[in-house]
C-alpha cells in the first residue's frame, strides 16, 4: 500500500485496528460517480478562475473520465489503505496522469467534498423515490378506476362502520402517497445548495467561483456560511424522516392487504407471483411481500433514529462521527425503493372479489348511521334521539337474527310508530355508499372525480 494522502506529519503506519476502524471505502464507493462529478465541475472551475493551466485541467479530466470507465467496467481497483471514496479517486487518478493529480485537491476538502458526494447522492434518491411514488399511485388509480362502486365494509377500530367503495379505499392510499411525494420535493427543494468551496470549514483563499461550481451541479445556490456547508447532514435526517413516513404508509397498506386476503375476509386474491408456500402444509398462499414491506419501516425509521443519534450533540464542524451517515441513509433508500417497487407490482397483481366485499359491506348493521339520518330528516328528531331509536332497532335485528334491511316494519314501529317503509330506501349498502355525494366522499360520483383529478396529475 502507498503512504496514506495525508501521511507528512505522520512517520509511522496506523495500527491495523485503527484502519479497520475508520475505513468507508466498502461503503462510500456508492458516492464513486457523485465524487466524480464534483471533481470534474471542481476542476473546470478551477481553471476558469486561473488556479490551474489548462494542460493539469486536461489531464485531470482524462483520468477522471478513465476512472469512470474503469469504475463502470468493474476494474477500478477500490483500496482499503486509501480509506474512502475520494482518497480512492485521488490516488487513482495520481497513478494515471502523475502529479498533476495534485492540483485537483486545490481550494477543497474532504469535508466539502463529502458533503457535497453526500448531498448530489440524496438528492438523487428522493428524486428516484418521486418517481417510485407515482408508479405507485398510477397502480392504486388504475385499480380503483373499475371499483369506483364495487362496495366494502368500511372500519373504525377495524369494526364495521359504514360502506364504502373499493375505489374510494384505495384512492385513500393515493392521497397518502402523494403528500409524501412532496414531501421528497420540499426535502429536495431545500437541500438543492452547494457545499463545495466551503472547504476544510472556513472557506478558502483561492479566487473560487462558487456559483460557477452550484450551477454546474444542478444546486439553485451555494450554501451560505462556509462552517454550516461542512456540518450539516439535515438534508439526510430530513429525507429519512419523509422516507419513514413514507415506509409507515406502506405498512398500513400491507398490513390491510394481509387482512383482506385471508380466507375469513376474502376481500382480494393475489397471484403466485407475490405469495409463496408454506413448506409442509400444501393449502397455504401466504402474502410474504406484503408482510416485509410492513416489516421495512423497522430499518427504515431504525436509519433515521441511528443518525440522528449520530448528530445529535455534534460540535461545528465536521467530527468523524459523520461518516456513519453514509450507511443508514443508503439502507433506508434500498428498502424503501425495494417495498414501493414491490408494492406497486402487488397493487398491480391484486385480483379483488366483489361479491365477498358486498356482502361484507352491509353485515354488521353497517347503515345504522343512514338509519338514524333518515330519522332525522324525515321525522325532524334530533340526532342524539334518533341514534338511540336507531340503537334500539339494531339491537332488536340483533335479537331476531337479521340485519337491518331485513328487520319489519312493525317491528322498526313498535320502536317509532312515524317510521314509514320509506325507511328501507336508505337501509341498503349501495344507497348508503351513493347517498355520501359530499366533496371527497364515497358515493361512486365522488370517487370518479378524484380518481379523474389523479390521473391527471400522474400523466
Ligand atoms: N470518509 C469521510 C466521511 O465519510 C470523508 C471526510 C473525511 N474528512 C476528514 N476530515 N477526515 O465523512
Amino acid at each position: 500500500g502507498g503512504q496514506a494522502m495525508w501521511g507528512g506529519r505522520f512517520s509511522s503506519k496506523p495500527a491495523e485496528l485503527m484502519q479497520a476502524i475508520n475505513v468507508s471505502i466498502g461503503f462510500d464507493k456508492r458516492l464513486a460517480a457523485q465524487d466524480l462529478a464534483g471533481s470534474r465541475a471542481h476542476a473546470a472551475m478551477l481553471l476558469k478562475q486561473g488556479v490551474i493551466t489548462s494542460e493539469d485541467e486536461a489531464a485531470i479530466q482524462g483520468g477522471l473520465a478513465a476512472i469512470e470507465a474503469e469504475i463502470a467496467a468493474g476494474t477500478f481497483p477500490f483500496r482499503d489503505e486509501y480509506e474512502d471514496i475520494h482518497m480512492n479517486v485521488e490516488a487513482r487518478l495520481r497513478e494515471l496522469i502523475g502529479p498533476a493529480a495534485g492540483r485537483l485537491h486545490t481550494a477543497r476538502s474532504r469535508n466539502d467534498q463529502v458533503a457535497l458526494d453526500f448531498r448530489l447522492w440524496v438528492r438523487d434518491a428522493c428524486d428516484r423515490t418521486v418517481v417510485q411514488i407515482q408508479n405507485l399511485q398510477r397502480a392504486l388509480v388504475a385499480k380503483a378506476e373499475p371499483h369506483a362502486a364495487t362496495l366494502m365494509p368500511g372500519f373504525t377500530h377495524l369494526q364495521p362502520a359504514q360502506p364504502v367503495t373499493f375505489g374510494h379505499h384505495l384512492m385513500a392510499y393515493v392521497e397518502m402517497f402523494g403528500r409524501d411525494a412532496s414531501r421528497f420535493s420540499d426535502a429536495r427543494a431545500r437541500m438543492n445548495e452547494c457545499p463545495l468551496g466551503a472547504a476544510a470549514l472556513a472557506g478558502s483563499p483561492f479566487p473560487i467561483d462558487r456559483h460557477a461550481t452550484a450551477q454546474a451541479l444542478g444546486f439553485a445556490v451555494p450554501t451560505a456560511n462556509s462552517l454550516d456547508s461542512v456540518a450539516d447532514r439535515d438534508f439526510a435526517l430530513e429525507s429519512l424522516s419523509a422516507a419513514s413516513i413514507c415506509a409507515t404508509h406502506l405498512s398500513r397498506l400491507a398490513e390491510e392487504i394481509v387482512i383482506w386476503m385471508t380466507p375469513q375476509f376474502g376481500f382480494v386474491k393475489l397471484s403466485d407471483a407475490f405469495t409463496t408456500g408454506s413448506s409442509i402444509m400444501p393449502q397455504k398462499k401466504n402474502p410474504d411481500a406484503a408482510e416485509l414491506i410492513r416489516a421495512k419501516v423497522g430499518r427504515i425509521l431504525g436509519s433515521l433514529t441511528q443518525l440522528t443519534v449520530v448528530m445529535k450533540g455534534l460540535p461545528l464542524t465536521y467530527s468523524k462521527d459523520m461518516q456513519e451517515d453514509k450507511v443508514p441513509t443508503f439502507e433506508a433508500f434500498d428498502a424503501l425503493e425495494l417495498s414501493l417497487a414491490a408494492m406497486a407490482g402487488m397493487v398491480a397483481d391484486l385480483e379483488p372479489v366483489p361479491e365477498r366485499m358486498a356482502a361484507a359491506a352491509g353485515a354488521g348493521f353497517s347503515t345504522a348511521t343512514d338509519l338514524a339520518d333518515w330519522l332525522v330528516r324525515t321525522l325532524d328528531m334530533p340526532f342524539r334521539d334518533a341514534h338511540h331509536v336507531t340503537g334500539a332497532a339494531v339491537k332488536k335485528a340483533e335479537s331476531l337474527g337479521c340485519d337491518l334491511p331485513g328487520l319489519p316494519l312493525a317491528e322498526l314501529q313498535a320502536i317509532e310508530p312515524r317510521i314509514t317503509a320509506a325507511v328501507f330506501d336508505v337501509l341498503t349498502p349501495e344507497a348508503s355508499a351513493a347517498s355520501r355525494k359530499s366533496y371527497g366522499g364515497t358515493s361512486p360520483e365522488q370517487v370518479r372525480i378524484q380518481i379523474a383529478r389523479w390521473k391527471e396529475k400522474l400523466q
